[in-house]
């Protein structure tokens, strides 16, 4: 596996695949990789010749006060997951290579979808994450791209740059993966006390409970998110920032549960602020 820390290596790499006709798979991450990541690059690796994997911990994504500073960071351990699964370069620039002195151009979607959900609490949070990942696209001029389902606004924010920004990348969504007592993996969990990794189970329980009455035949998508809510607001470590069901496309809210809606969660567990999320139909 090759580790490049500037986009002229990158480019220069991918510019020989192209030559050969191969097809290459882009992976943007943050680090501290788990098995969510590492489904993935093995997505990538099943559906493109060569996967390019980023780890980037992109500081215009994080609001003041936020973690970016602890955020947690292990790229030694990170190449060896990555390698494992079928990833042929990891960049890994410094932030200067990505965001070069004085820089100053953002990419920001002006409607209201990044400020529902997340973007209420985190209202820079999605112009941060479509800027950096606007600046892989060009770097690598991936033929896909891979996301996880689990940050779902962040899925739908990035399909709308796309589209809007004429990229011709496929975005490839990819499922949630979950410990095997639900907990949806991310690299914070591992902020958790022991308590509150237990008491964290209630995202993926109130997840169960969503699906469940949507099951049974209720699609008032109100009843169904304040059941949820309900369910939460019992575990005493636990606190909801949203509970809310939303077009899937365009992150507004929704009346009725129909086949992809999101319902989607943030809940502070502690101060570690977790999300989770179920497509109804899916
Ligand atoms: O999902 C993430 O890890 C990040 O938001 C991303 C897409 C790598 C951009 O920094």
């Amino acid at each position: 596996m090759i580790i490049a820390e500037t986009a002229a290596e990158v480019r220069s790499r991918v510019a020989e695949w192209k030559k050969e006709g191969l097809t290459v798979g882009l992976v943007p991450t943050m680090g501290y990789l788990h098995e969510g990541h590492a489904s993935l690059i093995t997505r990538a690796a099943g559906m493109c010749d060569r996967v390019v994997a980023s780890v980037f911990v992109n500081p215009t994504q994080f609001g003041p006060g936020e973690d970016l500073e602890t955020y947690p960071r292990d790229f030694e351990r990170d190449c060896a997951v990555l390698e494992v699964h079928g990833c042929d370069l990891v960049f890994h620039p410094d932030v200067s290579e990505l965001y070069p002195e004085g820089a100053a151009t953002f990419v920001e979607i002006l409607s209201d979808m990044p400020k529902q959900l997340c973007g209420k609490t985190r209202p820079i949070h999605f112009r941060g994450v479509c800027t950096v990942v606007c600046k892989l696209f060009n770097i690598v001029t991936p033929d896909r791209a891979f996301f996880g389902q689990k940050d779902a606004q962040q899925l739908a924010v990035i399909r709308r740059m796309v589209r809007d920004l004429c990229f011709d990348i496929e975005i490839v969504g990819c499922p949630i993966v979950r410990e095997s007592d639900g907990l949806a993996l991310s690299s914070r969990n591992v902020y958790l006390s022991p308590e509150e990794r237990r008491a964290a189970l209630v995202l993926s329980r109130a997840v169960d409970l969503g699906k469940r009455f949507y099951a049974e035949g209720e699609t008032d998508a109100g009843r169904v998110v304040r059941a949820m809510s309900e369910l939460i607001s019992r575990e005493p470590l636990a606190k909801i920032d949203y509970v809310s069901a939303v077009d899937g496309e365009t992150m507004m809210p929704v009346e009725e549960l129909t086949p992809g809606v999101l319902v989607a969660m943030a809940v502070y567990i502690g101060t570690t602020r977790l999300i989770d999320n179920f497509t109804v139909g899916e």
